[in-house]
């Protein structure tokens, strides 16, 4: 496509469908900073609207957020005549693993059948750059680490299934109509918060996932942790991860789409560091971090859970330009800053000075 094509694209708005969530909301203020126009569709199922005040308040830009569901076709029809949306960052799901066991068909109608409906509006309107939040989940147990993209996929449940599920609609569809360019981008851990401490991740009920639980700890929100299993075959016999620091993962999203408008056609990334570190690593990391002591206890194995996992990071900088900056002390402090400063979330917040 032509320079003059290319600069007017790079006006159009970016539509961030779940852009009131953890990950959205830190997405929706580097694209901010960057300039680019957003408009936020979020149903607010796990997300509060004070998430994006804050945002503006950090950009001093405005992130218009309208409220509805990206199964609602009329509505969607409707946002997509009113504005000029250029591309999509589609982060909008559910994405608890245990409560995706349990009523799978709540997961399957929204994460994959609510992105169908999506696809469809975008098609009929003409907007074909899409870059779509799937996860290390679909590597399910790996056979060797670090995972190239190329590993074989395989979830174990059906939260992971309909990230898979999504993955293999995209790759359909851009085969099918060529003039699609869309991202899939396989996160690894995204922790940490940005580092104003007004925005972060704000679980509702207790935390499935490992950093949000050691902070509430560290706050005294909660008394222990509950170690998944001392017996794994790694080094300290806790499991290891590739933790990202949400920033560098909202920068990965701004080099995504950079991409789409760019190329068309499908690409899939890892967005991870490529290190590993155990549970109890990253424990003493936020007791660092915090000087607040995070007292654990080992207990049994989750279900489900793998020794190890990490990906191999080298797709991403030679596709994007992209690589994780940011090490586990920057994750731990800015989680801890968010966390000490929030402690009780957005819930009847009034943001710190
Ligand atoms: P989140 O729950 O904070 O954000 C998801 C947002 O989508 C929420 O604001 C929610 O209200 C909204 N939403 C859900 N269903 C919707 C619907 N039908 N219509 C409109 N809005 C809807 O989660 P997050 O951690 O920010 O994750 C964002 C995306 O990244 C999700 O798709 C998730 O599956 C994926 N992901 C997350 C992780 C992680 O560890 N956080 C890892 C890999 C992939
Ligand atoms: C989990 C999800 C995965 C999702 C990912 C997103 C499961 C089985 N998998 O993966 O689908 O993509 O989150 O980030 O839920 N741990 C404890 N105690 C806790 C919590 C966690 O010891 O209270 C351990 C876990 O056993 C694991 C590590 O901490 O070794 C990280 O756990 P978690 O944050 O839940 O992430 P994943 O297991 O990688």
């Amino acid at each position: 496509m032509g320079d003059g094509r290319q600069a007017a694209q790079a006006r159009a708005t970016v539509l961030v469908t779940g852009g009131a969530g953890y990950i959205g909301s830190h997405t929706v203020l580097a694209l901010l900073q960057a300039g680019w126009p957003v408009l936020v569709l979020d149903n607010l199922c796990n997300a509060s609207a004070e998430s994006l005040r804050r945002v503006e308040r950090i950009a001093g830009r405005p992130a218009p957020l309208v409220v509805g569901d990206i199964r609602d076709e009329a509505l969607l029809d409707d946002l997509l005549a009113r504005h000029q949306i250029g591309s999509v960052l589609h982060f909008a799901g559910l994405k608890a693993v245990g409560e995706s066991v349990a009523r799978p068909l709540d997961y399957y109608a929204n994460n994959v059948a609510g992105t169908g409906v999506l696809l469809r509006c975008l098609g009929r309107a003409g907007v074909r750059r899409f870059v779509f939040s799937s996860s290390a989940t679909v590597y399910g147990d790996p056979e060797t680490v670090p995972l190239h993209e190329e590993a074989r996929t395989g979830p174990t449940n059906p939260y992971g299934r309909s990230k898979w599920m999504v993955e293999m609609m995209l790759e359909d569809l851009a085969a099918a109509e060529p003039d699609w360019a869309v991202g899939i981008l396989r996160y690894f851990n995204p922790v940490g918060a940005h580092e104003s401490g007004l925005i972060g991740e704000d679980p509702a009920g207790i935390p499935n996932n490992l950093m949000p639980f050691v902070a509430q700890v560290a706050v005294g929100r909660r008394e222990h942790l509950g170690v998944f299993g001392g017996d794994w075959p790694t080094a300290d016999g806790t499991g290891v991860r590739d933790y990202i620091h949400v920033v560098d993962l909202a920068r990965g999203h701004l080099a995504a789409l950079e991409r789409v408008h760019a190329h068309a056609g499908a690409f899939t990334v890892n967005l991870g560091t490529g290190k590993g570190f155990s549970v109890l690593e990253m424990v003493h990391a936020f007791e660092r971090a915090s000087g607040r002591p995070v007292p654990y206890r080992v207990v049994e194995r989750r279900a489900g859970d793998i020794a190890e996992c990490w990906a191999d990071p080298r797709r991403a900088l030679e596709l994007l330009g992209w690589r994780a900056e940011l090490g586990i002390e920057r994750m731990c402090e800015d989680a801890w800053r968010w966390q000490s400063r929030n402690p009780d979330g957005y819930r009847g917040a009034t943001a710190p000075g």
